[in-house]
């Protein structure tokens, strides 16, 4: 099967059984289809909708909303559970009027910022709304397509979640996204369920792996809580010339004996270490962005910061530690962040971007 079917048998399921006549689908701004996604977080369609209902009759646009106070928003979310997303909602108001003269952003930069909103929640407000092309990968649309492509023993990590997002960015279509984000979810609720899905209508079944197998069961997407637990690292990227500062890791057991670059648990350690180097702001100071590294039991988020020295102060002639060339590398054991991070400053470099 294409890509093009796939996308083309949701939207053909959707032109017929999907639903088109939700509360927040009628007269669709983004700010109603913001609070329809925020409710619907956690939550069924059938339970959200009284709950909409009287949320846009008290506050029907964001002006009225941000005039609100927190607890009238709780009020009116008493039942829904999940309070966090009222508190959000709150807080959103109020950035939106101070930040964006109370006009619901329409890009994504600015959505994504906004509190309780994440990359599938931006990516539903602007699609089902102004049909723009945005994936969108919740618990429904992850199980589709672990079931649809039989994606076996997959459990909820970093990785997992990278697959499944380029899966989904593929099979996306460029146009109609709004209709077949829609009839993903919809399919998720109604046809692919968790527990007893019914297989016999569902539009994907004729190329569906776990439909083939007749074993729908096999196919879950496993919580691992082991895997979840995250560790923050932060590292101190020291440049001079063409070198690198690494030391030799003699604390951490995972890298004993292997070349890292000094690292500390939190950035306040990090910082004291820069200092207690005389290495302070008046040298170039930059931060890379943040990356995980997957352990089998853990997570490791790791910040970066880096400094490019303009001169040696000759701090750096302990026996600890060696520059690193990376005009002609030492034969050394690097742990595959390091690694990362080394591949990634080459090419910084070389496009003269630090
Ligand atoms: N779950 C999250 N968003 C949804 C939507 N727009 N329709 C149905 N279920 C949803």
């Amino acid at each position: 099967m294409t890509i093009y079917s796939f996308s083309q048998l949701i939207l053909n399921w959707y032109h017929y059984h999907g639903r088109k006549n939700l509360p927040w689908q009628k007269k669709k701004t983004l700010y109603k289809v913001w609070i329809s996604e925020i409710m619907l977080q956690q939550t069924s369609v059938k339970t959200v909708i009284p709950y909409f209902n009287k949320f846009i009759k008290k506050f029907p646009n964001i002006k009225i909303l941000s005039t609100g106070s927190l607890n009238e928003i709780l009020f009116l979310w008493s039942g829904l559970g999940y309070y966090s997303r009222a508190n959000n909602i709150y807080k959103s108001a109020q950035i939106i009027k101070n930040q964006y003269e109370t006009k619901f952003p329409e890009q994504f930069s600015q959505i994504i910022k906004l509190p309780g909103i994440g990359r599938t929640t931006a990516g539903a407000i602007l699609s089902l709304t102004l049909n723009y092309f945005f994936p969108i990968l919740d618990g429904n649309v992850k199980r589709i397509i672990i079931r649809y492509y039989g994606i076996k023993n997959i459990t909820i990590n970093m990785i997992s979640e990278k697959k499944l997002w380029k899966i989904i960015e593929l099979i996306t279509p460029l146009y109609n996204t709004n209709k077949f984000n829609q009839g993903m979810m919809d399919i998720g609720a109604l046809i692919c369920k968790s527990v007893l899905p019914q297989c016999n209508i569902c539009p994907l079944n004729i190329s569906c792996i776990a439909f083939k197998e007749k074993n729908w069961k096999k196919y879950i997407y496993k919580k691992n809580h082991i895997i979840n637990k995250i560790k923050k690292s932060w590292f101190i990227i020291i440049k001079y010339n063409h070198k690198l500062w690494l030391e030799i890791n003699t604390q951490k057991n995972i890298w004993k004996n292997l070349f890292c670059f000094p690292n500390f648990d939190t950035k306040i350690m990090a910082l004291e270490w820069l200092k207690k180097n005389n290495i302070i702001k008046t040298e170039k100071y930059k931060q890379i962005k943040p990356f995980f590294h997957l352990f089998t039991h853990f997570q490791l988020h790791i910040h970066s910061i880096i400094i490019i020295l303009k001169n040696n102060k000759n701090i750096f002639y302990k026996n600890t530690g060696i520059w690193y060339n990376l005009n002609k590398p030492q034969k050394i054991g690097l742990p595959t962040p390091v690694q990362k991070i080394i591949k990634k400053l080459n090419y910084k470099i070389e496009d003269k971007s630090l």
